[in-house]
């Protein structure tokens, strides 16, 4: 099974192996362009380059699909989680129908891709069900059903739901689509290989040197290359960019029902946050999918809730057979609504990004690979000024801000505190955690299930925040910009590029 950014098992991750590369990384250390990340948007962006002549390297901190492509539940819109009303307002009507094409064109990328290089990804066609429930919501449901049909999308009024759950109104959007990500992914990157494209995974990448082209340094070797794209939605460091997205988590649960009649549609209601279902075959297995609960990352006390109050909403709705999977995933909501995918803020040159897709990552990554391409091979897209990171506006003191905040403070070197006392003072069960204050300090501590205490700092090393516990993926989630970290304060995700400091524990019998 493929490992990801928390241990919570998704309906993705199960019974499949972790890619192994065929390529040997030792054929060259010189590159056109290096991709840091090996989900969806690394290997799609990857293998475009690659067939378009340039040679490419992926690089992978994990396994493939360790993050949210291994989290998602894998719908392929142009019906987005910002409405077209919002985007019509924040950026105009023509704008907006640049965003519908741009979708509809990410989606085609997607089944030509499965076409060309016949990736048996369980890829359905499927349309999408928008409902409301009260007077409220089918009032804004109008709007964005003019919205739609404003910008162009293929939308109808529609009587009735492919689920057994009331409704005020429902619009039907044709033209999305669903898929196993992971399988799909697979089978870009073999098609990659198969093009000359390397891929390196368990590869961290340690820093950049950025003068006379670029030095990508990582725990195996140097590549120098042109281009470097980071795939890892928000760049490791300290950039603009991580003031412009916010963190948010989303739970979701795979089951199977009693009478086996299993929608095929998307279906989407208008709470928020919004509950999404769908259903998905595997290997001849079917199973509804429902998802939502969203949060800010780090920003309740109690991961858990968010499942029981999932599983409720399941359960009122639907004849559950089973509930066979549950987890969670992280995604960026962007500031005003559509991602940031272009020249890394800072780095007018030859650094790019992919970021802040929302809920719509899917397709916003074949949005970025489709761009990254045009942009790398010097070709001209509507595109680059609608995505492009730098419409973000500069804060002002961020320069100062800076400097405070790039050291990683190592605050514990030398000390350490006794374990029996600790212990007394934190009152922890075996897989509990918590942040405690002891001796003027704050320690974030963890007791796993063998009674043994994990100990660390918990401030943050991208930006000095303090990390909180999540309890449904056993991690420690920092809330300010989405890095995430195991118990044992090892970097899970960026933009945080080192583990949080360790502290140490000793019993005084040992001591002495
Ligand atoms: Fe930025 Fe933690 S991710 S401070």
């Amino acid at each position: 099974m493929i490992q990801r950014d928390g241990t919570c098992t998704s309906l993705w991750q199960d019974h499949i192996p972790v890619y192994q590369p065929v390529n040997d990384p030792d054929i060259q250390t010189i590159y056109d362009v290096v991709i840091v990340g090996g989900g969806i948007t690394g290997i799609s962006t990857a293998l475009l380059l690659q067939k378009a002549g340039k040679k490419c390297l992926v690089v992978e901190a994990n396994n493939l699909c360790f993050g949210t492509s291994g989290g998602t539940t894998a719908h392929l819109n142009t019906l987005l989680d910002t409405p077209y009303t919002t985007i019509i307002k924040n950026f105009g009507k023509e704008n907006a129908q640049l965003v519908a094409t741009a979708t509809a064109e990410a989606i085609d990328l997607v089944r030509s891709h499965i076409a060309d290089y016949g990736i048996d990804c369980e890829f359905q066609e499927a349309p999408a069900y928008l409902f409301s429930q009260t007077q409220e919501q089918s009032e804004e449901l109008h709007e964005i059903y003019e919205a739609c049909r404003e910008v162009g999308l293929d939308v109808s009024y529609n009587l009735s739901l492919p689920v057994n759950i009331e409704f005020e109104k429902a619009i039907e959007v044709r033209g999305q689509a669903k898929f196993h990500p992971v399988k799909y992914v697979y089978g870009l990157a073999k098609a990659f290989e198969d093009a000359g494209g390397v891929i390196l995974q368990h590869t961290r990448v340690n820093g950049i040197e950025d003068t006379d082209g670029i030095t990508v340094e990582t725990e195996n070797g140097n590549f120098r290359t042109a281009n470097l794209i980071y795939a890892t939605h928000t760049p490791p460091g300290i950039n603009l960019i991580h003031l412009r997205v916010e963190p948010w988590r989303s739970y979701v649960m795979a089951f199977t029902i009693k009478n086996k009649k299993y929608a095929q549609e998307l279906v989407y209601d208008m709470y928020d946050p919004y509950h999404y279902i769908r259903s998905q075959k595997i290997d001849e297995k079917e199973y509804m999918i429902v998802g939502g609960e969203d949060h800010k990352t780090g920003a309740i006390a109690n991961s858990e809730a968010g499942f029981l109050r999932l599983e409720s909403y399941i359960r009122k709705h639907f004849d559950v057979d089973e509930i066979l999977f549950k987890w969670s995933s992280q995604y960026f909501e962007p500031a005003d609504g559509l991602p940031y995918i272009g020249h890394l803020p800072g780095h007018p040159g030859n650094i790019f990004v992919a970021s802040g897709y929302g809920g719509n990552g899917m397709t916003y990554s074949s949005v970025a690979a489709l761009l990254l391409r045009r942009m790398i091979l010097k070709g001209e897209s509507p595109y680059v000024r609608l995505f492009d990171p730098n419409r973000i506006k500069p804060i002002a003191g961020f320069t100062t801000f800076l400097k405070h905040n790039v050291d990683v403070l190592k605050k514990f070197i030398g000390t350490w505190f006794d374990r029996e006392r600790l212990e007394e003072f934190a009152e922890l069960a075996p897989g509990e955690a918590k942040v405690v204050k002891y001796d003027g300090e704050k320690i974030a501590l963890y007791k796993d299930e063998h009674g043994e205490l994990h100990a660390i700092n918990p401030m943050c090393t991208h930006m000095k925040c303090s990390v909180a516990w999540n309890n449904v993926e056993q991690t420690w989630d920092c809330p300010c910009h989405g890095s995430r970290f195991s118990f044992e304060g090892k970097v899970l995700t960026g933009p945080a590029d080192h583990d949080l400091e360790k502290i140490e524990v000793k019993t005084l019998v040992e001591h002495d």
